[in-house]
């Protein structure tokens, strides 16, 4: 396209391509920031996004040898599906839709460092040692990002099974292939036009993200998903080394410094390592037997009637919403609940676990979306010191994020993970269906507690209940 342009004109468009990679990492930077509160998080993403248009439209100018035909091609396609997709994916199918873009980021590097060796076969490019490593190793990481996280989204959709998938050593296998990859590597290096080892490379490194994957149980695809999007993030920088593109470099590593982190920070919210995550096979108990082995013991069943006078007679109600919530989209009816208690004089609060739902900050965004005001939502540091004072506790479609065998039973596979010190109220009331566990497998003795109660029954369905006795209180 800069062919097209008179000389004077192309003398200066180095300078501005370097300009405008410059203005779009500000641009991802100050995106990210932004992100960090529910109050400003939609702008960061339209500036971020804003940022990411810059750096595609200046690569028209930027990289000679590609047609910008396709590039603009790929801009509408690639634009119209993410545009249809972020508008139609319901909000309990983010994860999937996220670890599948991780994918696609990893399999975009990867097809990167494949177009520079195709180029460098027809001799239009040379490459020195190091890009060859660097591109060797985006490979690796973008291959197996990208088998990696369909496994993650198969896992989610129900399509793999949540078990972990495992075989005798495979932690071992796993190495095993590892090093065989980094030793191709190597001699990739050496024999740079060895399309054998090209392959070799790729087709390795795509079934190592299998074989990564396929062990972690399904409860721990959020973590995965975090730190794949971690790798599809680094994999983007070294194709950013290996096409010499400043914006990829720092994009990609944003991505992958975001998405350490964020790993992190879930692994401190459920105590566990990142070891314990990769390597644990946690998760898939036998949930059936965990629900049977309590149905001796006895538990108070409550109705919309009776939850309405304890709520609306109340000074405090804690409301903890949960997986369950985003399944039930109950979120609107449970604003309009919350709306009529305060309307009565009742102090309402939200107390969000870090890692309540399926992803990180899942119950913000929903929550953000009935309108619920930001400063109720408040985190676990802050609301557990409050329970003593509450005196009841809707917990809606939540379980392992209130689980006090995380606190007491030292046996059990949640123990240490912080949780919300429900149990401290003076009343708590769990909305769901029935006694099934939460996503770890893990019985919940606080079903049976003396301070607890159980409304059985769809979460939108039993606040639309509750929504109409508290307007009976009223009449
Ligand atoms: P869970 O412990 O998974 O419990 C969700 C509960 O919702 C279930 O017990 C289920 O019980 C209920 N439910 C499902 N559909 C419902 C409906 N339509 N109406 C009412 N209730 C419904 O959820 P949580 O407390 O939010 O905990 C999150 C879990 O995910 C934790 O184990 C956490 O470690 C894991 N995890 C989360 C993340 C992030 S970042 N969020 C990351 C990694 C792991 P019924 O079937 O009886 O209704």
């Amino acid at each position: 396209m800069s062919h097209l342009l008179p000389e004077a004109v192309q003398s200066m468009i180095p300078v501005f391509i370097q300009i405008s990679y410059l203005v779009a990492m500000a641009l991802f930077i100050i995106g990210i920031k932004r992100l960090s509160s529910p109050a400003t998080a939609r702008r960061g993403n339209q500036l971020a996004a804003t940022g990411m248009l810059i750096g595609l439209v200046v690569t028209l100018f930027d990289r000679q040898i590609i047609s910008f035909e396709l590039i603009i091609a790929g801009l509408i396609i690639g634009g119209t599906i993410g545009a249809v997709a972020a508008r139609t994916v319901a909000m309990t199918s983010m994860p999937q839709m996220v670890a599948i873009y991780n994918g696609f980021g990893g399999g975009a590097s990867a097809l990167v460092a494949w177009g520079e060796f195709a180029r460098a076969g027809d001799g239009v490019v040379t490459w020195a040692g190091q890009d060859l490593t660097t591109a060797g190793l985006g490979i690796l990481i973008g291959s197996l990002t990208f088998t990696g996280s369909f496994v993650a989204y198969g896992k989610l959709q129900g399509i793999v099974s949540g078990r972990p998938i495992t075989f005798p050593l495979q932690n071992y296998f796993n190495l095993l292939i590892t090093l065989a990859i980094l030793v191709l590597i190597g001699l990739f290096v050496i024999d740079p036009l060895n399309s054998h080892l090209f392959w070799l490379i790729f087709g390795l490194s795509l079934f190592l993200g299998l074989l990564t994957v396929l062990p972690i149980g399904g409860a721990d695809m959020p973590v995965v998903i975090s730190l794949l999007n971690s790798y599809s993030g680094i994999a983007a920088s070294m194709a950013g080394f290996v096409i010499n593109n400043n914006l990829l470099i720092i994009s990609g590593a944003l991505v992958g410094a975001a998405g350490l982190i964020l790993t992190n920070i879930m692994c401190q919210a459920m105590d566990r390592t990142l070891g314990n995550v990769l390597f644990g096979a946690f998760g898939g108990g036998d949930e059936t037997q965990a629900a049977e082995e309590t149905t001796d013991k006895s538990l108070r069943k409550t109705f919309a009637e009776d939850v309405a006078i304890q709520c609306a007679y109340a000074k405090k109600v804690v409301i903890v919403p949960g997986y369950g919530l985003a399944v039930a989209q109950a979120q609107h009816t449970l604003k309009e609940v919350a709306d009529s208690l305060e309307e009565r004089g009742v102090t309402i609060k939200y107390g969000i676990h870090p890692v309540a739902g399926r992803m990180p900050g899942h119950m913000n965004v929903l929550l953000a979306e009935a309108d619920v005001p930001y400063d109720q939502l408040l985190d676990m540091e802050e609301i557990n010191p409050e329970f003593k004072t509450t005196d009841v506790v809707l917990i809606i479609g939540a379980n392992d994020v209130v689980n006090p065998a995380a606190k007491s039973n030292p046996g059990s596979p949640i123990y240490g993970m912080p949780i919300l010190n429900v149990d401290e109220a003076k009343q708590t009331i769990f909305f769901k269906r029935s006694l099934s566990p939460g996503f770890s497998g893990i019985d919940n003795e606080l079903f049976y507690a003396e301070t607890n109660q159980m409304f059985f029954g769809d979460a939108k369905e039993s606040l639309q209940k509750l929504a109409r006795a508290i307007k009976e209180l009223e009449d």
